[in-house]
This record gives structure tokens, C-alpha cells and sequence, in this order.
């Protein structure tokens, strides 16, 4: 890990029973970084391939932003910039009006994004967007992405198929479908069900999630 410059590495988590990932923060030319290292060097380049591709093409949505990937003999090193922000999970119970009403307007323009760059995320879930203490939110875990526009990233692997299946892909008679538009409005729903707001505040979010939902079939992975 020395070879990769990035210093004052400390683990911030270890799991490998399931999938086999370490994940360190550090330093890397004064930033701080986050690097999540895989013990199978061939199986998980997708996501830093995927991530090179968007962050490449002029993207103005909050997406994690990677600096360095590669082999190293300790497996598969994928280098992002670290974001100081709390999992939305860790936050559904709780949240204000003020703050309901800015995801929904991000997640609108990431879905807008999402479209124009033909990308499907297919794991838009509470754990995989941040939010930072000014509200702006920014979206990682792009592991089993998918890019429309390009020929490299249009396909999955066959063994992935199985993951986005327990992930809540719908199982329809054309196959498995994923519709990110359909993942966000799930967790709005789902911080409704969780928090009360007055009628007239929920009048606006209504609004907002009635755009959020007009999206829904717009951009779609089928397997
Ligand atoms: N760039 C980052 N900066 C800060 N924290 C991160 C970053 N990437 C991931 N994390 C933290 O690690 C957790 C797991 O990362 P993720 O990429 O979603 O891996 P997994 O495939 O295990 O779900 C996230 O929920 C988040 O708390
Ligand atoms: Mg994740």
C-alpha cells in the first residue's frame, strides 16, 4: 500500500465474510481519501471502471468522484475522494421538512443526469446516498452500474444477476428490471411513512414526488 502515496491508512471496516472488501480512509497528496481494497483482484474493477467512464463524461450530479484504482498484492485497490457525510439511513426517522424537500429536488436532477449518461445505478438504497451537514447529497456503491451509452458497461455479469435479484429487482415476465427513479421514490415513501409533516408542507413534497415519479420507466436496465 506504500507504492500508492496514500498515507495515515486506518481500517474503517472489514468484511470478509461476505463480500471480501476492506475499507481504509488516509491521505493522499493532502486529501483525504477512501479506499476500499477487494482480495479478488479480477472480480470488482466494474465499479472503478463505471466510475472513470461518468465521472469522465461532463456530469454536474453529486456522484463519487475516483482518483486511483489498481492491482496490488493485497487485491484490488479502488481510491475515491472521502466524503464527510452520514448514510441517509442512519437518518430516515428524522428528518425535517427543509431536508425532504432537498433530496428530492437532488434526486430529480441526478435522475436527469442518470438519463442523459444512460446510466442505471441499480443500487439506489438509504446506505448508498450521503448526506453532508448542508443537505447535498452524494451518490456512491456504483458496483453494479450500468451505462446505456457505452458497449463496455450496457451488460452485467451473469453471477451479478443473483445480487440485484436479493437487492429488490422487480422479477417481471420480461425479466429483471431496474429503474432508479423507482428506488428513490421507495425511500421517499418511505420517509413519509416515518415522519409527520403538517398538510401544507406535505403538499409541496407531493409536488416534488409526483415529478420524481413522472420519471419512473424513463431510463430502465432490463437483464
Ligand atoms: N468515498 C467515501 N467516503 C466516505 N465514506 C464512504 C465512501 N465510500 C463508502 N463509504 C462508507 O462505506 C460504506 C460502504 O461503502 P459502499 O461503497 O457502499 O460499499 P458496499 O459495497 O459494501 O455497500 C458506505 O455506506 C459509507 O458509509
Ligand atoms: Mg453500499
Amino acid at each position: 500500500m506504500l507504492k500508492l502515496k496514500v498515507s495515515k491508512l486506518k481500517v474503517t471496516r472489514v468484511d470478509l465474510w461476505t463480500t471480501h472488501v476492506m475499507f481504509f480512509t488516509g491521505s493522499l497528496q493532502h486529501k483525504p481519501v477512501f479506499v476500499k481494497l477487494y482480495r479478488d483482484n479480477n472480480k470488482n474493477q466494474r465499479e472503478a471502471r463505471i466510475l472513470q467512464h461518468i465521472n469522465i463524461m461532463d456530469c454536474r450530479s453529486p456522484l463519487l468522484c475516483i482518483m486511483q484504482d489498481g492491482s496490488s498484492p493485497h487485491g484490488y485497490f479502488v481510491i475515491a475522494e472521502q466524503i464527510k457525510a452520514t448514510p441517509l439511513a442512519q437518518l430516515l426517522d428524522k428528518i425535517s421538512f427543509n431536508l425532504c424537500l432537498s433530496l428530492l429536488k437532488q434526486f430529480i436532477l441526478i435522475l436527469d443526469d442518470f438519463n442523459r449518461m444512460g446510466v442505471v445505478h441499480c443500487d439506489i438504497t438509504p446506505n448508498n446516498i450521503l448526506v453532508n451537514d448542508t443537505a447535498q447529497i452524494t451518490i456512491i456503491d456504483f458496483e453494479y452500474a450500468v451505462c446505456h451509452h457505452s458497449q463496455t458497461y450496457c451488460d452485467l455479469r451473469f453471477e451479478t444477476k443473483k445480487i440485484l435479484q436479493s437487492l429488490g429487482g422487480d422479477y417481471s415476465a420480461t425479466g429483471l428490471v431496474w429503474d432508479d427513479a423507482t428506488s428513490f421514490s421507495k425511500i421517499i415513501n418511505n420517509i413519509l411513512k416515518h415522519n409527520k409533516f403538517p398538510e401544507g408542507e406535505l403538499n409541496q413534497i407531493v409536488e416534488q414526488l409526483n415529478i420524481l415519479e413522472s420519471k419512473i420507466g424513463r431510463n430502465q436496465y432490463k437483464y
